[in-house]
């Protein structure tokens, strides 16, 4: 997260306020350490502050610093923050960011990502006699900044522009980055660049915008090979890139924000545009400029100045305690939201505009081959057979990572559908690249829009659930299942023998949030069984047949990831080959078993549990009165069509877990060692 303001009055405490608020706006990606760096009292310092923990912590350390002179003034001033999520270098104050090139702070970095040559650079310049201060990938990052710049000044006896000197260390980089640079060197200035993850930014001016688009600066020297011992002069011009002067020559007041995503930028300005891959973003005199690292022809040379279209309100907790207790609520109308404007209840008919353009060449593949990881996963999970069903093409689900790891064969006349909430999320990108690579149709089903999934597929949907803060997805989940469905439906809409079925489910789906409505209802059972039932478990078994496996490996992941119970789902054909021998009077069971065609092998299941002294909870249709549940406790959920019932059945435990969580104390908007969007293979 980075703000900058041009002529525009600001003093230091609003502007660490603002930088602190961007960064617990972007604490549910990470959140085991915080820091920042703004102007400190001379032209050429720079103050770091950094704390292990979450933001409210560095919050505190800042307001504990004595002689912080929080009302000096600045006409100009650029400041970065970061929120991080380890994973080079155990959570602790010195491997917080922002990383600096040096104990005067000349050049400061704040990077979300992975470098994966930072042990070359790091060894090179020890060599040059940098001492480093963090485990860190970022911090030999701020140190190549140093390096370069000096290595110009003393063999070339000019100094590098901000631009041409983050080119040049970009150019040293491997790996994933979205990174932006702070210099006691360009005071006023900060510059970003992006491979592989998300940076968006946020324009905010008291007048109305003149321009809605920057154009990109493609004027770039072509060379591409390494240079790190002699950084060449880079040849810019910036005769292509546009700013934001309101008329020649009268500097415009204008501020900035810079954010991984959209969530920390909408309280300031809904302008925003979003940076491409090896695009490098310059501010300086209130201008932005974007150029490139490398020349890409297919590339578009203009960035659009695009309107959000969230809220505030909807990235807030209102009443709940918990963004994840409020996103669960929130499905009654979310589940709308993904359907509108695209299903006709009167007509009954399905019609999917982002697959408009495409709809024949995925109807004319050989087979579909869906891609995730997490929850996004079992949302394919859960409507793999419908897709069978309607489509009559083979279908399958993939976990991107292992998907990589075994370099599945791939082929042009292949759809591959890449599911992913945040569309961010590394092993699911790399795949997508993969099957593009290799010809196939890639098509995304995306909640965020402008994400690189949403841009790098061929064709999709939104899943439009509004964001989704909470680490542990749930209304997400709930979406992405009925976007999969609409597009199973609007696949087989040339299918006269699958009408009557194609009508069944879209009346299912009609009905949905008011079944969801009910199901919420249950919410006081659940929370005294979460404590009662479960109070001190320590495992938890989920079984489930059907379009019910779905249903309890969600549940299982929903339960471990926020209540850090070890929980497991099982399908129930798989019971008597193995978990059968965990079960006895002791173990916690949850058995999903709603009235569809694998009843009688769910009860066949109930009986092997029962008969080993099991005493399962059973989450089963409110009209099921079968005396098999007589001596069980039951969560009684309303009954809707059996390919739709995984929707209903998931809600009580995303409730479950959420009160196991909460009863143990435990934070469920954060989970240890959890991210939301993880942009990091
Ligand atoms: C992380 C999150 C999960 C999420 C998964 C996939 O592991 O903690 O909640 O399901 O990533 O994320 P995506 O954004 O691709 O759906």
């Amino acid at each position: 997260f980075a703000y900058l303001n041009y002529l525009v009055e600001r003093d230091r405490k609003f502007i660490l306020e603002t930088l602190l608020t961007g960064l617990s706006r972007l604490e549910y990606r990470g959140y085991d350490s915080a820091g920042l760096a703004v102007d400190g009292d001379n032209e050429d310092e720079t103050f770091i502050f950094r704390q292990v923990g979450k933001v409210a912590a560095l919050r505190e350390k800042i307001d504990a610093e004595k002689g912080l002179d929080v009302e000096r003034t600045f006409v100009s001033h650029g400041g970065m923050a970061h929120t991080r999520w380890a994973t080079h270098g155990i959570p602790s104050v010195r491997n917080c960011h922002p990383h600096r090139s040096d104990p005067k702070n000349e050049f400061t970095v704040v990077h979300n990502g992975i470098i994966t040559n930072y042990k070359e650079l790091r060894t090179i310049l020890e060599k040059f006699g940098f001492e480093f201060e963090s485990d860190t990938d970022t911090e030999a990052v701020a140190k190549l900044c140093k390096y370069i710049y000096d290595t110009q000044k003393t063999t070339m006896g000019s100094t590098l522009t901000f631009t041409g000197l983050v080119k040049a260390v970009c150019k040293e980089l491997d790996g994933a980055f979205a990174l932006i640079f702070k210099s006691a060197h360009f005071p006023g200035e900060l510059v970003a660049a992006r491979r592989g993850s998300p940076l968006l930014i946020g324009v905010k001016t008291a007048k109305k915008l003149k321009v809605d688009f920057v154009d990109v600066d493609v004027e770039v020297p072509q060379e591409d090979e390494k240079n790190l011992m002699l950084p060449d002069q880079p040849k810019i011009r910036r005769t292509q890139s546009r700013s934001f002067f309101g008329e020649e020559g009268v500097p415009m007041p204008v501020e900035y924000i810079l954010a991984s995503d959209a969530s920390a930028i909408i309280e300031h300005t809904k302008k925003v545009l979003y940076l491409e891959d090896d695009d490098i973003a310059h501010i300086s005199d209130g201008d932005l400029h974007i150029h490139r690292l490398r020349r890409d022809d297919r590339m578009s040379s203009v960035r659009p100045i695009q309107t959000l279209e969230q809220e505030l309100a909807q990235i807030q907790k209102g009443a709940f305690s918990h963004f994840m207790l409020k996103e669960i609520f929130e499905q009654s109308e979310s589940v709308v939201n993904t359907m509108r404007g695209r299903i006709n209840f009167d007509d009954r008919t399905v019609i999917l505009g982002g697959l408009r353009s495409q709809l024949a060449n995925i109807r004319r593949s050989r087979r579909l081959i869906f891609i995730a990881c997490g929850t996004s996963y079992h949302s394919c999970v859960a409507t793999r057979s419908l897709f069978a069903e309607l489509t009559e093409l083979p279908v399958s689900v993939e976990l991107a990572s292992t998907f990589l790891d075994e370099q599945m064969p791939v082929f042009r006349d292949d759809c591959c559908i890449y599911v992913s909430q945040s569309g961010e999320t590394k092993d699911t990108l790399l795949a997508l690249q993969y099957c593009k690579d290799r010809g196939a149709l890639c098509l995304g089903v995306t909640n965020t829009v402008g994400s690189t999934i949403s841009r790098e597929t061929h064709c999709g949907v939104h899943i439009n659930a509004g964001p989704e803060i909470s680490v542990a997805s749930t209304k997400a989940y709930t979406s992405q299942y009925i976007a999969l469905t609409m597009i199973a439906l609007q696949l087989s809409d040339d299918n006269y023998a699958k009408l009557p079925r194609r009508h069944e489910l879209i009346d299912g789906l009609f009905n949905l949030s008011a079944d969801i409505k009910k199901t919420l209802a249950l919410e006081p059972e659940l929370r005294k069984m979460a404590q009662e039932q479960f109070g001190s478990a320590q495992n938890l078994i989920l079984i489930g047949r059907g379009y019910q496996t779905a249903t309890v490996l969600e549940g299982a992941l929903k339960i471990k990831e926020v209540s850090y119970i070890h929980a497991e789902g099982i399908n129930a054909g798989e019971l008597k080959h193995g978990p059968l021998a965990l079960i006895d009077d002791k173990m916690p069971i949850i058995l999903v078993m709603p009235k569809d065609r694998h009843y009688s092998d769910s009860e066949n299941a109930l009986k092997q549990v029962t008969a080993r002294y099991g005493a399962p909870i059973v989450i089963c249709n409110d009209d099921d009165n079968t005396p098999l549940f007589n001596n069980l406790k039951t969560i009684r959920v309303p009954r809707t069509v059996d390919a739709l019932q995984a929707i209903i059945n998931i809600v009580p435990l995303q409730i479950l877990s959420y009160y196991l969580a909460t009863g143990r104390g435990f934070d469920p908007d954060s989970p240890r060692n959890l991210a939301k969007s993880v942009t990091t293979a």
